[in-house]
């Protein structure tokens, strides 16, 4: 017995469900009683959409408690109800039976074994618009039977073929003071072929005790009617945002929309609408995520996470969010709530661990995991509460991102060093050229004018011209510049050997010295210099 209560302790909530019930299964003689008892509970969406001739899967999760045991068989019963009455059984999965009208039409299609009672209707038509509701009957060795089921089932809304259907999610869970957004969209029949459908009005309503919404929240002709935190989002612009939700904006949000298609409009609106959960943060669930992660050393970030204890969810839901007060999803099961800077970007890895890929514009911010859960109401039978729990957020570093900015300011040090070195070569070579130039043209001219001072002067006043002709190049205009003036006074250094030089030619091989001659005191005063 205590290898069994210690079996029951180890089992995690979110260990595979399979095992649970083996051991219910295989236990049921000796009555294992598993901790505390949950309740029953079977969970559906309150609205779906179809276009007549589609198919349609309406989900049902459901739980039990733990002391429940011995079960032999598990049927999904399908009721369908006009209004909010479950109806009349349609279907039993254990006899694989339908009544008329559904013939053919309905199967199960999830594992009942695994607390999936999903099940797909065929080829809809306008009078299955109904509630359908999913029944769960265990059957009990020696006990006979155990069932329950959802009490409001799922609102069938089925669309004719010159309809749009409107989608959004079933419920979504947040905290206060988040920045929630509700996505919306349209699509027409498959058998429609519209070239242009555009969206010229949308309108949001809203409800706090129906899944049926009535009040008028916000119409894209006239703005937010109620609260200046909302307004339109999403990439077709049919989205709804608000900005800071509190525990007042907790109810049902409806869309509807006016699409023109082909010249055509068509109106539609949403029967059940999303379901926004606004919480405090749960203690219930342990959250735990480091400190802190090095980018992109580590790219992962993990989170762990457990569940409260004696508990099976119906449903758990992982998010990474980021920033303080918090921006946005890093990571979300829908792609289109993802904040831009990180769409596409980051995927969950494991159980619920954010993989990150690198960012533009990454700077050190802070990941947070959430973990969202439904669970059987412990207080009110058959009732679903959603919790949700968030861990302390993990600071993401960014220093190898920094020494990549090292190396590239680096890189860039170098280059522009090489090219100030390569053109202070180009600059000697040619200022090296000119002046040899300059000096061939002084040794020829010189025969000719005497050695004159004057001559000189008129020689630089022409270099000076050639200077002024390259002015392009300052590192060459000046030292050109520089060579006048010491022409003017020969006691200057900078000047002095070049002067020297001239003089020195032309007294050495005055009047008879050929231009080669010339060059070649040139070269070796250089050397001296
Ligand atoms: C499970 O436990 C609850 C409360 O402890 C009890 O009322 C219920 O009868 C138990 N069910 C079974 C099948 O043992
Ligand atoms: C399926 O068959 C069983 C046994 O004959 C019957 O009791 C039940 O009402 C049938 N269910 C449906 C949905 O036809
Ligand atoms: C229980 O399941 C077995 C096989 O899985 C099936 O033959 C039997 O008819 C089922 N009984 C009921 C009452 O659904
Ligand atoms: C239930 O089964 C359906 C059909 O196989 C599947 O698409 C769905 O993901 C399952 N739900 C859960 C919660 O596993
Ligand atoms: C769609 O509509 C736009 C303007 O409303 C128009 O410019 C475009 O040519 C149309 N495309 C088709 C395929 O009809
Ligand atoms: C969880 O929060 C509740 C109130 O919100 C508090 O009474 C309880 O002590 C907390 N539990 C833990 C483990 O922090
Ligand atoms: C989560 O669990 C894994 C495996 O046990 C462990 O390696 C990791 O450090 C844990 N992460 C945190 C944040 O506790
Ligand atoms: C990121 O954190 C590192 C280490 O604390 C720090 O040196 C760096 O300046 C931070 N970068 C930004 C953009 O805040
Ligand atoms: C859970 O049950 C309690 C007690 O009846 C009730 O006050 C609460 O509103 C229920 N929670 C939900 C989410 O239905």
């Amino acid at each position: 017995m205590s290898g069994l209560l210690l079996l029951c302790s180890v089992l995690s909530l979110w260990a595979s469900v399979i095992i649970n019930y083996l051991t219910s299964k295989s236990f049921s003689i000796e009555g294992a009683v598993c901790g505390a008892p949950g309740q029953f509970c079977a969970d559906q969406p309150s609205g779906l959409e179809a276009f007549a001739g589609d198919s349609v899967t309406f989900p049902c999760s459901f739980v039990f408690p733990r002391n429940v045991t011995g079960i032999t068989n598990v049927t999904i019963i399908f009721q369908a109800g006009e209004g909010n009455y479950c109806g009349a059984r349609i279907y039993n999965s254990g006899y694989g039976n339908t009544t008329q009208g559904y013939q053919g039409r309905v199967s199960l299609v999830g594992d009942p074994w695994t607390r999936n009672g999903t099940i797909t209707l065929t080829n809809v038509r306008a009078r299955d618009i109904k509630s359908y509701c999913c029944r769960v009957q265990l059957l009990i060795t020696n006990k006979g039977t155990e069932q329950w089921q959802n009490g409001r089932g799922t609102w069938l809304t089925v669309r004719g073929e010159n309809d749009i259907t409107m989608h959004q999610p079933p419920f979504i869970p947040a905290l206060v003071g988040d920045t929630v957004t509700i996505p919306c969209h349209f699509s027409i029949s498959a058998k429609k072929k519209i070239q242009n459908m555009s969206l010229s009005s949308v309108q949001w309503r809203f409800s706090t005790q129906y899944p049926g919404c009535d009040t008028d929240i916000y119409n894209s002709a006239m703005g937010a009617v109620g609260s200046e935190r909302m307004s339109l989002a999403g990439e077709d612009g049919a989205a709804i945002q608000i900005k800071h939700v509190g525990l007042s904006d907790s109810g049902w949000y409806c869309c509807g929309a006016q699409v023109t298609g082909d010249g055509q409009v068509y109106r539609t609106e949403r029967m059940r609408g999303t379901k926004l959960i606004i919480t405090g943060k749960t203690n219930k669930t342990k959250i735990e995520q480091p400190k802190e992660v090095t980018f992109p050393d580590s790219p992962t970030i993990s989170c762990n996470y457990t569940l409260p204890e004696n508990e099976d969810p119906l449903w758990v839901g992982i998010y990474w969010m980021f920033g303080d007060p918090r921006e946005g999803f890093a990571y979300h099961p829908d792609p289109e709530l993802i904040h831009p800077r990180y769409r596409g970007k980051t995927r969950l890895v494991g159980q619920s661990d954010l993989y990150l890929e690198e960012v533009n514009g990454m700077d050190n911010s802070s990941f947070y995991c959430r973990v969202a859960m439904r669970l059987c109401n412990s207080t009110l039978l058959n009732t679903v509460e959603t919790l949700l729990g968030e861990g302390t957020g993990t600071l993401l570093r960014l220093n190898a991102d920094q020494s990549d900015q090292t190396k590239i300011i680096a890189a860039s040090v170098g280059s522009v060093i090489v090219l100030i070195l390569l053109i202070l070569i180009i600059l000697f070579l040619i200022k090296r050229k000119g002046t040899r130039k300059q000096l061939q043209q002084s040794e020829q001219k010189d025969p000719v004018h005497g050695g004159n001072g004057k001559t000189v002067t008129t020689e630089y006043d022409d270099l000076e011209l050639v200077g002024r002709e390259q002015k392009t190049d300052i590192n060459y205009y000046e030292s050109v510049g520089e060579t006048p003036r010491a022409s003017s006074d020969p006691s200057n250094s900078g000047g002095h050997l070049l002067y020297s030089t001239l003089d020195h030619s032309r007294s050495s091989s005055n009047h008879k010295c050929s231009p080669v001659s010339g060059q070649e005191v040139f070269y070796a005063d250089v050397k001296r210099y």
